[in-house]
Parts: structure tokens; sequence; C-alpha cells
């Protein structure tokens, strides 16, 4: 059975991985993959989405999981549908609730589904008139996508204008800020909540944790994601339920009665404020590093991803494990700001319980060879955090590579 997977990161090779262990034989291409998939199964490159459909097509591929985002801009779902060929994913248009937050803000408005309060403009007055009455800290966003960067919190009403009238004028970001959403600022903790769609039933994942900063401590500056632990203590059940009930389910009803039905991954990025959750965003795709450790806790990943792209989620039972994963970030020397030196990756040896999911990797002469930024995820599973945590720790120390750097810290949150 063949199953094409897109993207090129430790995300797209930890899903791989989980499919493998739930079923031996299976062929994996990854589009475009690393240097590690490709050990996996094959990579190839195709850019044009149209050309990449009838490839899968010819290939009797039987289904395709969409990892990365730049994938579905380019509106990869609507080409595979169009030739009938299962893909579990968002279509295009399903994907603006990631792509555009103005039209994310203004479907949560519709349909009633608590989140900051706002509003969206492209005119520098009219957001000096709400800037006017928000009490400071304010937040300013670009509508569009900007590899996350797209968001300031303004310590002033002074500063906030100045932020809006830089992204208005094109300065901060281009085409992606000549439009921007503009909210109150919400005081709580941050969770991210997976809910894997059918279009219009769900299943949701255990809560995970990631961690931005580059240093321990929550230092330094944002990156992709340092680490990631699964499931967080911080998610009760009562707060999942209500998560479940409040927020996806009116989105994918929401979704299917405006005609654009939501299948994929729903990454619900929530700020509890006082027990209650708001949305902050979402995104439509897994987050990485916190894929890594969801992964490694579902027994039948397989069965799930294919119930949900043939719209079985409503008879669908997740098999979980009763278990804690732990993932650790190596990185380059000069993540994230430019390319690391390139250098052989060694590993003196994988203890029980553990794995790795490469990322920045290249293959010459059958060695793997760090080039990237993020370069590789350590991940421990164990019965505990502690356990998880003692293993994941414990491979990072068997990993080398020139400039290898990696947060000490993650999942202090739990002891
Ligand atoms: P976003 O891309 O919209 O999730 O924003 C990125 C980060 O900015 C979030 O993860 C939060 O830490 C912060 N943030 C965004 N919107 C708000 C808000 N309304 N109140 C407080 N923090 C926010
Ligand atoms: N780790 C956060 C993200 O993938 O967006």
């Amino acid at each position: 059975m063949k199953i094409m997977i897109l993207g090129a990161g430790a995300r797209e090779y930890s899903i791989a991985l989980a499919l493998k262990k739930e079923k031996k034989d299976l062929e994996f291409i990854f589009v475009p993959g690393n240097g590690a998939s490709a050990k996996l199964g094959k990579n190839v490159d195709i850019k044009d989405m149209k050309e990449l459909a009838l490839y899968a097509k010819n290939e009797s591929v039987e289904l395709c999981i969409v990892g990365s985002e730049a994938f579905l801009e380019q509106g990869v779902v609507d080409e595979f549908l169009a030739l009938n060929l299962k893909i579990f994913g968002p279509t295009k248009n399903a994907a603006m609730l990631e792509s555009s937050k103005a039209f994310m803000k203004e479907f949560l408005q519709r349909h009633k589904i608590k989140t900051a309060k706002f509003i969206n403009t492209s005119d520098l007055e009219e957001a000096k008139e709400f800037i006017s009455r928000l009490t400071p800290p304010i937040v300013v966003k670009a509508d569009g996508l900007c590899a996350g960067k797209g968001v300031i919190i303004a310590k002033s009403k002074e500063e906030a204008v100045q932020e809006a009238a830089k992204m208005l004028s094109g300065e901060s970001f281009g085409a992606a800020g000549r439009k921007i959403v503009i909210e109150e600022f919400l005081d709580g903790f941050e969770l991210s909540i997976f809910a894997l769609c059918d279009g219009e039933n769900f299943v949701l994942l255990p809560a995970a944790q990631d961690h931005k900063r580059l240093y321990d401590n929550d230092e330094g500056p944002n990156t992709g994601g340092m680490g990631a632990y699964a499931p967080s203590s911080l998610a009760s059940k009562e707060l999942l339920e209500r998560v479940k009930s409040e927020i996806v389910a009116p989105t994918l009803k929401g979704m299917k009665e405006e005609n654009n039905p939501f299948c994929g991954v729903l990454f619900v990025g929530l700020m509890v404020v006082e027990n209650n959750p708001f949305v902050l965003e979402f995104n439509v795709r897994f987050g990485d590093p916190e894929c890594e450790v969801l992964m490694p806790l579902i027994n039948n990943p397989l069965e799930l991803f294919m119930a949900a792209s043939e719209k079985r989620l409503d008879s669908f039972k997740l098999d979980l494990k009763d278990e804690f994963a732990v993932g650790v970030v190596c990185a380059g020397a000069n993540y994230p700001f430019k390319a690391s030196p390139k250098s052989e990756i060694r590993v003196s040896s994988v203890p029980e319980n553990s794995h790795i999911s490469y990322a920045g990797v290249s293959l010459e002469n059958d060695k793997f060879i760090a080039d990237g930024g993020r370069i590789l995820v350590c991940v421990g599973v164990g019965e505990s955090m502690q356990d998880a945590k003692k293993r994941a720790y414990e491979l990072c120390e068997n990993v080398s590579f020139e400039g290898k750097h990696f947060r000490k810290d993650i999942g202090y949150q739990v002891n």
C-alpha cells in the first residue's frame, strides 16, 4: 500500500514512523522529504500540484497526508480530489482558517465562538479609533501568512498605532499586512489542541505543549518550536469537553453550513482565561514539534487518517497509549538566524522506547548530514513524564553533530 506524505520535516518523518509501526508493508513517497526519509521510502520533488496529483494517480497512491501548510496554499487537496484521490487535509478555501486571520476572526464572530474582541481593517483612521478604546497591551496582527512573525503585542496605544501604520503601508510585512486585525490582549495560559476532522465529525488528540523560545526558561528569540510534550496536564477533562462543544463542533458545523467543509487537522491555538477557552488562532495542519510527540501515542494512526479522509470518523475509535511522550529538538548552532555548517550526524545508541525524527538532514555517501536549522527531534516515551523525559535526554546525549544545541528544560511545567 502506497502512502504519500507532503513535507520535509520531522513532523512528516514522525507520521511515517507511526504508520510503519501499525502496518509493516507500507511504501512511502515523501514530497520533497529529507535525507533520512529517503531511507524510509523514496523522495520525489514535484512542485506543480496538478502534476503531483497525476503522479500520485499513476503510482496508485492510496492515501496522501498533508504535513506542511505550503502545499495547502497551493491547493493540493483540490487537485487530488478532482482526480478522486484520497487525501487528508483541507481544501484551499477551508485552509483560509489559517491563511487569513481576518477570515478566521469574522468566521468566529459569525458563529459566536469565543475569541478576543477585534476589528479587521485596511484603514489607519479606523485602526486608531479602535485602539483608542482599548487598554494596553494591544495586539496588532497582519492578515496574511508571515511565517509566525506577523503578531505584535504593543505596550502602549502609541506603539499600537505605529505598528498598525507600518503594516498598512506595507513596510513591515508587504502585502500580508495591507489588511490588519487589532484585538484586545487576553491574559491567561496557552494550549495547543489538535482535532482531526472529516468535514463533519472529529477526533480530539491529547493536548500538547510546544516550547517556542530558543533558550531555557523561555528566553531568547522565537523559533518554530524547540520541543514538546503530550499529554499536557494543563488540559483538564472538563476543559477539553468545552473545547469540543464550544469551539471544534461549532467550527465544523459553521464551515459545512458555509459550503466550505473542513477536513484535516484543526490546530486550535487557545488562550485559557479564568477557565474559559478563547481561540487565538487556527492552523490547519499539525504543529511541529507537537506532531512528533502525538504520533507515538496513537496505536492506530493509519486507520485514523483513512477514516478521516473517507468521512467515517463518526464510527472510528481512537486507540491511545496511556503514556507520555517528550520530544527535544536538536538544532544547528546558528538556528534560527542563518544556516549552520554541515557535519555528519553520529548516533552512538538509541535506548528502548526512544527514537529520532529527522528534519534538516541530507544524505551523502549513505551518511546522514546535519544540513538545516532544526536538525532532528529526540523522542522518549514512558509511563510517566519523568521516564519519557529521561529517555529523550539520554538520546540527545547520544547524538552528535557540529554545533548541536538543545533546550535542557523541555517539559519543565510538569515534574
Ligand atoms: P497568533 O499567531 O495569532 O497565535 O499569535 C502568536 C502569539 O501571540 C500567540 O501564541 C500568543 O502568545 C500571542 N497572542 C496573539 N493574540 C493574542 C491576544 N489576543 N492576547 C494575548 N496574546 C496574544
Ligand atoms: N510548533 C508550532 C507550529 O508548528 O506552528
